[in-house]
């Protein structure tokens, strides 16, 4: 059957269809195919275990080392709510997307978006992405945004395509762990308490439980002016204040910090550092960071690398996502106070949302 010449209600009937039959077999047929593409020749699968070792093979060097894919690949496989797919040419996996829904249905987050280097430049990506979107009008037709972070540059047509919902500066950092503890401990960093065991130390930041976490995200306002745009970016994914959106994150290994739980000025997600494809031994260590008060920021700061380089042992690569307007003093901080090189200058995270149409 020629699916371009279907009606728009039978061509939703066949994705339906699609969307079983892929179930079964994983193999995925393009309901609106664009001219271009049906001359490549893609053809689309649902990702499996055993593709893990092709899609490694086209992932080499991206995100700079810091690709997250290889240690989340399998547990996305597992999550409900997610699809990761492939595109195929004469059978070889060239390039990958997933989509994750989010906010109670309302979003869909699209993540992992990669080409084979020698594929790139063609129009892969784009039609990976408007392929996916077809899927997710079927599949999950109560979607209304369909969301992504990027850490390139916008131009132009993506100004078109997509609103900004907000953007972070990106600080990069790398050390020997080892080297950052014996610095830490010359600077007289101790322990962060938790905000249930110890509420005396007001100064310090406070790490909280899960109690405590979804009664200050949820049931009261205070963040909502500590959040950049009342949204938590946890590692990338940009989530709204919602419970649904907080059973996922409280699913996760994340260390949760606050200035103050009264008046929140500063809040911090530090997500457990895992193994990155950078080289042997090199770990991934992720902070975001909310608010605008520099001594604040800083302290927060400090008490993640201080939990958690304390069991690490080799390079840790220590991304922080902060206000744009404190990049720079941190920066300098990191460099001369900590001792710790910076990577890269200043680039930026920008989570951007279009309607789904
Ligand atoms: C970024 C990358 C996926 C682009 O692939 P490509 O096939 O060369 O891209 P195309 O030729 O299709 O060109 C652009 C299309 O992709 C979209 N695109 C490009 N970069 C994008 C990005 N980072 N996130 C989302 N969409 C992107 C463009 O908006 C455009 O869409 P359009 O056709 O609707 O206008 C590819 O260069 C790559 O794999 N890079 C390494 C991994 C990476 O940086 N991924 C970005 C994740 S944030």
């Amino acid at each position: 059957m020629n699916l371009m010449s279907a009606s728009h209600d039978h061509q939703e009937a066949l994705l339906r269809t699609c969307w079983i039959k892929m179930k079964i077999d994983t193999s995925l047929s393009m309901p609106q195919l664009p001219e271009a593409l049906s001359h490549a020749g893609l053809h689309f699968t649902v990702a499996t275990e055993e593709d893990f070792d092709d899609i490694m093979a086209m992932s080499q060097g991206i995100y700079g080392g810091l690709d997250y894919l290889p240690t989340r690949y399998s547990s996305w496989l597992q999550e409900t709510n997610r699809i990761v797919i492939l595109a195929r040419k004469h059978g070889k996996v060239i390039a990958l997307e997933s989509v994750v829904v989010i906010d109670g249905g309302e979003t869909v987050l699209v993540e992992g978006l990669r080409v084979a280097p020698q594929e790139r430049g063609k129009g892969v990506a784009g039609v990976l992405l408007r392929f996916c979107s077809e899927l997710v009008k079927s599949r999950f037709p109560e979607v209304k945004v369909t969301r992504l972070t990027r850490d390139d540059q916008l131009g132009p047509k993506d100004y078109q395509k997509y609103r900004i919902i907000t953007k972070q500066g990106i600080l990069l950092v790398r050390f020997r762990a080892e080297e950052l503890k014996q610095r830490l401990s010359e600077l007289g960093v101790g322990e962060v308490h938790s905000s249930v065991i110890d509420s005396s130390q007001e100064a310090a930041p406070l790490r909280l439980d899960d109690t405590t976490i979804q009664r200050l995200y949820l049931s009261t306002d205070l963040m909502h002016p500590v959040l950049p745009n009342a949204t938590i970016i946890q590692d990338w994914q940009p989530f709204k204040l919602l419970s649904s959106n907080m059973a996922i994150l409280l699913k996760k290994d994340i260390d949760w910090m606050v200035d103050d739980l009264a008046n929140p000025c500063v809040a911090s997600l530090c997500t457990f550092p895992f193994r990155v494809p950078v080289g042997d031994d090199w770990f991934y260590l992720n902070i975001d960071m909310f608010g605008k008060e520099e001594s604040l920021v800083r302290q927060q700061f400090l008490g993640h690398l201080q939990k958690h380089t304390s069991t690490l042992k080799g390079h840790v690569m220590c991304q922080m996502f902060l206000e744009p307007q404190l990049w720079e003093t941190m920066a300098d901080f990191c460099q001369h106070t900590l001792g710790v090189e910076l990577v890269k200058e200043y680039t930026e995270q920008c989570v951007v949302e279009a309607d789904m149409v």
